[in-house]
C-alpha cells in the first residue's frame, strides 16, 4: 500500500478527508509495545551458560501497530540509528526470507494458527525510540513488539515465555549465537535473572534509579562475542575463574536487590566491570564514563553489553542522579537515558 503522507491541517480542525487521509478514522488490528533493556551483570559470562541479570529500560520502546492494507504483507520501519532515523520497508515476496522483522512476523502468525508462507495483507507499522546498535536491545524490542502486535493481530494471546521464545527466532537471525537475554528481558518486561536458556523473575524490595550513558559508539555484538570465544579458547582456565567470579557477582546482586540494598548491588557492578576490562571489551570511553559517574557519586557503575562502544549503566541514588548525569555528559556520552527499575515481587 503506497504510504500517503501525513496531512497537518493549517489552521482549524482536519476535515473529514483529511482525517481519512491521516487515517484517524481507520482502526488499527492491533498494536503492541516493548521496552528497551540493560544487562546488569554478567554480559559474556552469560554466552558460555553462567548467570547474567538485565532488566528492562522502559525510557525508550518499540511500538508495532497493524493495520489492514490492500497489498502484500509489509512492515515500515522508522528505527534511530546514532542521530539519524533509517526508514525500512520489508515486503514479503521481495525482502529477504531471513530478514529478522519478518522472520518475527512469520513466526508470530504461525503461532496463531495462520499459513506463515501466506501473510495476511496488512501493512505494520514499527517506531522505536530504542537506539540501534547501542547495547540497549533495539532488535530484541522490535522483534517482541512485532510478535506481540502480529499474534493479537491473528486473534492469538501467547504468555510471555511464548514471546521470548519466537523473538528469540528472529534475534538468532540478527546476532547468530545470542544468548538469549534481551529477548526474554524484554519480552518479560521485568528483571530476569538468566542462566543456561533459562529465565527466573528477580525480586526487587525498593525500586532503583539507573543512569543509561550512551558513548556514541557502536558496539559490535556479534565482533565482540567472537573476540571473547576466541580469547577464551586461548586461556580457558583464567577464563572458567573470571566468569566463576562473575557468577558469585550475580548470586550478590540477586540478593541486594531483594533485599533493597543499593550499596552491594553497587559494588557488583562495579567489580564486574574490573572482569570486562579484564575480557578486554572495555574502550577507554567507556572508562572514562565509569570514572566519571563514579567520582560524582553513582553507587557503582560499568559498562553494558557486548562492550567495544555502547552503553555503560550507573546505579544513583536521588541525591547523585543529577551530579552523575552531568558528569558523563561532560566525559563525553551523547546522551544520558534515566530509568527506573521498578519493585517487583
Ligand atoms: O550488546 P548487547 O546488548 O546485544 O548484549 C550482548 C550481551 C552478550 O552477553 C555479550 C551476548 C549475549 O548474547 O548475551
Amino acid at each position: 500500500m503506497p504510504r500517503i503522507p501525513h496531512l497537518i491541517a493549517e489552521g482549524g480542525p482536519p476535515s473529514y478527508t483529511q482525517r481519512v487521509l491521516n487515517r484517524e478514522l481507520e482502526t488499527p488490528l492491533a498494536s503492541a509495545t516493548a521496552p528497551g533493556k540493560a544487562i546488569l551483570l554478567g554480559e559474556h559470562a552469560v554466552v558460555y551458560g553462567y548467570p547474567a541479570i538485565a532488566v528492562p529500560v522502559v525510557a525508550v520502546e518499540a511500538r508495532a501497530t497493524v493495520w489492514p492494507a490492500a497489498g502484500p504483507f509489509e512492515i515500515r520501519s522508522r528505527l534511530p540509528a546514532g542521530d539519524e532515523t533509517t526508514d525500512v520497508v520489508v515486503t514479503v515476496g521481495v525482502s529477504p526470507d531471513e530478514d529478522p522483522l519478518l522472520t518475527a512476523a512469520r513466526a508470530a502468525a504461525e503461532r496463531a494458527g495462520l499459513n506463515p508462507d501466506r501473510l495476511p495483507e496488512w501493512l505494520v507499522e514499527l517506531a522505536s525510540t530504542v537506539p540501534m546498535g547501542a547495547g540497549l536491545g533495539s532488535s530484541a524490542a522490535v522483534a517482541v513488539a512485532i510478535v506481540r502486535a502480529v499474534s493479537a493481530a491473528a486473534g492469538a494471546e501467547l504468555d510471555d515465555y511464548e514471546v521470548a521464545e519466537l523473538a528469540f527466532l528472529a534475534e538468532q537471525r540478527t546476532h547468530g549465537t545470542p544468548s538469549g537475554i534481551d529477548n526474554t528481558v524484554v519480552a518479560y518486561q521485568r528483571p530476569v535473572r538468566f542462566s543456561a536458556g533459562v529465565a527466573e523473575p528477580l525480586a526487587v524490595a525498593q525500586p532503583f534509579t539507573l543512569l543509561v550513558a550512551d558513548s556514541g559508539e557502536q558496539g559490535p555484538t556479534a565482533e565482540m562475542v567472537a573476540a571473547v570465544r576466541s580469547r577464551r579458547q586461548q586461556r580457558p582456565q583464567t577464563y572458567r575463574v573470571w566468569f566463576e567470579q562473575v557468577a558469585g557477582l550475580v548470586e550478590k546482586a540477586s540478593t541486594a536487590m531483594a533485599r533493597g540494598e543499593l550499596a552491594p548491588l553497587g559494588w557488583a557492578m562495579n567489580t564486574n566491570h574490573l572482569i570486562l576490562q579484564a575480557l578486554r571489551v572495555s574502550t577507554p570511553r567507556l572508562d572514562a564514563l565509569v570514572a566519571a559517574a563514579r567520582v560524582a557519586g553513582a553507587l557503582g557503575a560499568k559498562l553494558s553489553g557486548a562492550g567495544g562502544g555502547g552503553i555503560v549503566v550507573a546505579l544513583v541514588d536521588q541525591d547523585s542522579v543529577d551530579a552523575v548525569a552531568e558528569a558523563m555528559l561532560a566525559s563525553g556520552a551523547t546522551r544520558v537515558i534515566r530509568t527506573l527499575v521498578e519493585a517487583a515481587e
